[in-house]
Formats: C-alpha cells, structure tokens, sequence
C-alpha cells in the first residue's frame, strides 16, 4: 500500500501532528511519505493508494491557497484520501468545506481530523488561549487517528466502507456566515495593506521564502509585497527587523471581542472531552499583542 502524506506547515503544529499520523501509517503499510505542500507533483498522485492533506485552519476554513491546490487537481476518480488541520480554536467549516471540495474530484474522503494547537497573530498577545498545545494526549490522538485510517483504508479498498466517517456538523451557529464573508476579494478591500519599509530591511529575503504564496520581491529595487496574499501575516511575524509594516489599530481594536468567542468555543470542546486549558484566559494582556512584543525586543536586542 502506497501512502502520502501533504503538509502546509508554518508554524510546524500541523507537522507534528503528520509526523504522528505518518509513524502509525507507517508501521502498517509499505511506504508512506510526507512531503510539503509546494513539493507535490500533481500528475503523481494517481500512483498512491491513500493521501492525506493537513494544514492549519485559516478563518474558519482551509487556506486560500489550499482551495486552489485543490482545485487544480486532475480528476481522482476513487482515489482515497483523509484531511488533517490544527487550529487555535475556531475548526468552523474547514473539515466539511474541504471533504466538498475533494469529492468535486471525484475523490473518496475517507476520514479526517483536528487538532488544537498553539496560534499566533500579529494583532493577538503572546502566549495565547491555546499555548502548549499539541500536547501530549492531542499527538497520541493523532497517533491512533493514522493507526485507524490505516486500517479504514484496507477495509474500503475491500470494498467495505462502513468506517468512511463524514466530518462532524459544525457546533457554532455563526461559523458559516463568518466563514463565507472572509473570502479572499473581501480580505483585499477590508484588511490592511503591508508594506515593506525599505530604510529598515535588509533584503534578508526570510519573508519571501516563508510566503507560501511566493507573493513578496525582495530583489526588486525597491523590495516590495505584490498583490497576491492569503493574510497569513506569516511574514510580518518572521521578519527579523520588524519591516513589514501595517497600521495595526483596528485589528489590534477586534482582538478582544473575537477572544470571547473563542473562549466560548474552547469551553465547549473542553466539555466535550477535545481540549485542556494550558493557559489561564484571564491572564490574555490584549494591549500587548505580538507585534508590539516584538518590536520591543528589537529594540531590546539593539541595546
Ligand atoms: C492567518 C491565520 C488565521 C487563523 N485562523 C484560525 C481560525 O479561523 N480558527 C482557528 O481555530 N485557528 C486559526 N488560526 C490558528 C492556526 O490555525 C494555528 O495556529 C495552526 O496550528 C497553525 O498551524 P502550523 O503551525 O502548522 O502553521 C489562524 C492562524 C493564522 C496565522
């Protein structure tokens, strides 16, 4: 039996988390691989008996650039495949959005599943509600998750697909809406812009390796940010000069407000059994999000 496994990783919870799926597979099978997302030769996955796909949860669903992945596949008419994501708090539509868009592919979505997992955004403090997860029972749930779809896989390929199990309906009644609003043409008109400060960067060129969606030139005179950008904020949160700059005031203004939905919603998967409070989300300091942290060791590390 041969299996993939495609990550998109920034952060490397979602890595963790295919790096366990990955042990179990491949205690079980053949092979089982696992490579990066901008590593995929597309005309390749015909070849593989079962392929997994994770990723972290952005605004509710997979990332822009996942969906587009997704759709530029050749048809996989029967093919097996199972999704993974981590996420800060909110799983919203992602598992279901993406076991629709597979089988468009004619692809057999076997299983999926997620994991809580630390989160971190220019505009919200640091730690956050969900620092110190994956732990140790979310990574050994992952485990028996690869040990399951392993063996789903056999059964189904047998022709039995009793254990093909759908993603669980979404549990906040405000998730769809939200998601289908943050789509890629809003986020273009209403989030703020980034711009490089060209007296303060060095051309290092980290941000446009970590841009997954190669949107940043830092060999143009001036370097600068082109119009494709999935707002992951990735390289704002990397750049070692604090360059990519933006007016944080509003985003930094809606953190709060977002924080108690998302509490909500951890309160929630704590009672049901899916997630353990590893910070008190008394002590979140809303007026010190990331980016002025980091800003402040700069001029820390300066001194
Ligand atoms: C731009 C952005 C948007 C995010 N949106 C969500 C979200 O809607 N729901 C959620 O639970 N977590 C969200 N997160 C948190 C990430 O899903 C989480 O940190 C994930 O584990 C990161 O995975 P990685 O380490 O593999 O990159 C978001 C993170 C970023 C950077």
């Amino acid at each position: 039996m041969k299996v993939l496994i495609i990550c998109f990783s920034q952060t490397g919870n979602t890595r963790k988390v295919a790096e366990c799926i990955q042990e179990w597979i491949k205690e079980v099978t053949d092979s089982c691989e696992l490579i990066r997302l901008e590593d995929v030769n597309k005309a390749a996955l015909a070849g593989y008996d079962l392929v997994g796909i994770g990723f972290p949860v952005f605004y509710y669903k997979e990332p822009f650039h996942i969906s587009d992945f997704i759709e530029t596949l050749p048809l996989l008419r029967g093919k097996q495949w199972f999704v993974f994501c981590s996420h800060g708090s909110v799983l919203g539509m992602t598992l279901i959005s993406m076991t629709e868009r597979l089988e468009e592919k004619g692809i057999t979505v076997i299983g999926s599943h997620h994991t809580y997992a630390d989160a971190s955004l220019p505009f919200y403090p640091y730690p956050t509600v969900t620092t110190g997860h994956p732990d140790d029972q979310d990574l050994q749930e992952a485990v028996e998750f690869g040990k399951s779809i392993a063996a789903c896989s056999m059964t189904v390929a047998k022709g039995n697909t009793d254990c093909i199990k759908r993603p669980a309906p979404i549990t906040e009644d405000w998730v769809p809406e939200q998601s289908a609003l943050l789509t890629q043409e809003f986020m273009d008109k209403a989030f703020p812009r980034l711009s490089i400060n060209t007296e303060t960067c060095t051309q290092c060129g980290e941000c446009q390796d970590a841009c997954p969606v190669d949107g940043i030139d830092i060999e143009a005179e001036p370097p600068r940010i082109q119009d494709l950008c999935i707002y992951c904020w990735n390289c704002a949160k990397i750049c070692p000069t604090c360059s990519i700059e933006t007016d944080w005031t509003a985003m930094d203004g809606l953190a709060p407000s977002q924080y108690e939905k998302y509490i909500k919603a951890l309160n929630d998967a704590e009672a049901r059994g899916e997630f353990r409070w590893r910070v008190d989300p008394d002590s979140m300091n809303y007026d010190d999000p990331l980016h002025k942290q980091r800003e402040r060791q700069l001029k820390e590390d300066k001194k």
